[in-house]
């Protein structure tokens, strides 16, 4: 029997990984394969790993898990997330369950609007430069769209272009630079490589154009054409736990929230924090996580002061919570053909277009973000961390099973989350219950 798909599945973290399977797999209709793709043992053969790098001599492995709750657009999402730091994904999910009670995220993104760069050099004047590319704009379009006639029946394609002049680098005595952008709606696809190919292919007629020797021809990864936004605005009384009211709690967030704006040294925590949920769904559904990384930070600088990327603000009894950055993303390319993982990621997510995909990476991004600063403006965040940061280290000291749990519930308790105290409770439990089975 086949269920409704909702991303609020209360208990699920008490199953046994194979009963979690079962329960994923009946409500998306997986096939037996795609189960066992997002297990992992088959998610990426080794042949195919061969085929996409170079010396491959296997493949390498993170725990995958499903971050729940989340409701985007007043649509459920289950967000896959591949990640090897604990609580990232505990996180996630009760950020969003608090968000749900509170309708939920809204999001949007831009069109897939990339940027290819071209450097000009040793053009003369920069203004009669600038002059000709402009005026040559509609040539320079018609042949950047014919290497990607396809792109452009589907609506995509190179659509506009602008000459930047920017002093140069060493001073007033060197070349200014004179970049031209192309403006290149990528559609589905991240695009780099058909970015680079339109920005490889008009560079000759660039250097007719300018008489001037074209070297760089790349795409820019502060892609910030193509932005994504979310936000979601949370009834203060929501908020209370850990003893405190939700209006303490919710200043707590808000302080956080100026201690990033202020300041460049905490806003790099904060938007790791932002980026430990991003990069996890990134990675999970194949994504180039490092272009959208670079472009992330990139865009925090755009002030001139590196800032966050989301913020906190009390306004009339509400929490409003708004992030914004670019995401290049693509739901076709790149690995998402090869890697059956990946493909089953990203059936998970439901998302129908790559604008979809955007939104959702957005809101977890903020739900990542709420659920830090929610620990550190109140109890601090090592509490939490410390009981699941107890688990890895009960398992580094030889705990397995339900003994894992036990070992790691002593350690919290003892104030002591350390290997050799773990060795110590687990001999302690191994003697305890030889002797209560007889076999000491
Ligand atoms: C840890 O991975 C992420 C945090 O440091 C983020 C933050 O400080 O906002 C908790």
């Amino acid at each position: 029997m086949s269920e409704k798909v909702t991303s609020r599945l209360a208990g699920f973290y008490k199953l046994p990984i194979s009963e979690r399977l079962n329960q994923i797999g009946r409500m998306f209709h997986l096939a037996p394969e795609e189960v066992a793709h997002l297990h992992g043992a088959t998610s990426l053969a080794p042949e195919i790993a061969n085929q996409m790098i170079e010396n491959a001599v296997g493949t390498f492995s993170l725990p995958l898990g499903l971050g729940l709750n989340l409701v985007v657009n007043g649509r459920d999402y289950i967000v896959p997330m591949a990640v090897e730091e604990p609580s990232v994904i505990a996180a996630v999910s009760f950020a969003a369950k608090i968000v749900r009670e509170a309708g939920g995220f809204i999001a949007e993104a831009d069109d897939s609007m990339m940027i290819g760069q071209v450097q000009v050099t040793r053009y003369g004047d920069p203004t009669e430069a600038s002059q000709r590319i402009l005026a040559a704009k509609d040539e320079i379009l018609a042949l950047a769209n014919s290497f990607h006639p396809a792109l452009v029946n589907r609506g995509g394609g190179a659509k506009d272009v602008e000459v930047r002049v920017l002093p140069a680098p060493e001073g007033p005595r060197g070349e200014p630079l004179l970049i031209v952008h192309l403006l290149i709606d990528t559609q589905e696809a991240m695009g780099a490589n058909l970015i680079n190919t339109v920005a490889e292919g008009v560079a000759p007629l660039i250097e007719q154009l300018t008489e001037g020797k074209v070297y760089l021809r790349i795409l820019s990864n502060l892609a910030d054409r193509r932005l994504a936004r979310a936000s979601c605005r949370i009834p203060v009384p929501l908020l209370a736990d850990f003893d405190l009211s939700g209006a303490e709690i919710a200043e707590g967030i808000a302080q956080a929230s100026r201690f990033a704006r202020a300041d460049p040294y905490r806003a790099a925590t904060h938007n790791k924090g932002v980026m430990n949920g991003i990069d996890a769904v990134s990675i999970a559904t194949g994504q180039d996580w490092r272009a959208i990384e670079a472009g992330a930070h990139a865009f925090a600088c755009r002030e001139g002061q590196y800032r966050p990327l989301s913020n906190w603000y009390l306004e009339d009894g509400l929490l409003l919570g708004t992030i914004e950055l670019p995401l290049a993303l693509g739901t076709v390319g790149g690995p998402i053909k090869v890697h059956s993982g990946v493909q089953t990621a990203l059936r998970l997510l439901r998302a129908s277009s790559v604008r979809e995909l955007s939104m959702i990476f957005a809101a977890v991004g903020l739900a990542q973000n709420f659920a830090a600063l929610r620990a550190l403006g109140s109890v601090g965040i090592q509490q939490g961390h410390m009981a699941l940061h107890a688990r890895c280290v009960a398992v580094t000291a030889g705990a397995r099973g339900a003994s894992v749990e036990k070992i790691a519930n002593l350690m919290v308790k003892a104030g002591h989350v350390k290997v050799d105290k773990a060795r110590e409770f687990l001999a302690l439990l191994s003697k305890e219950e030889a002797s209560a089975t007889g076999t000491g």
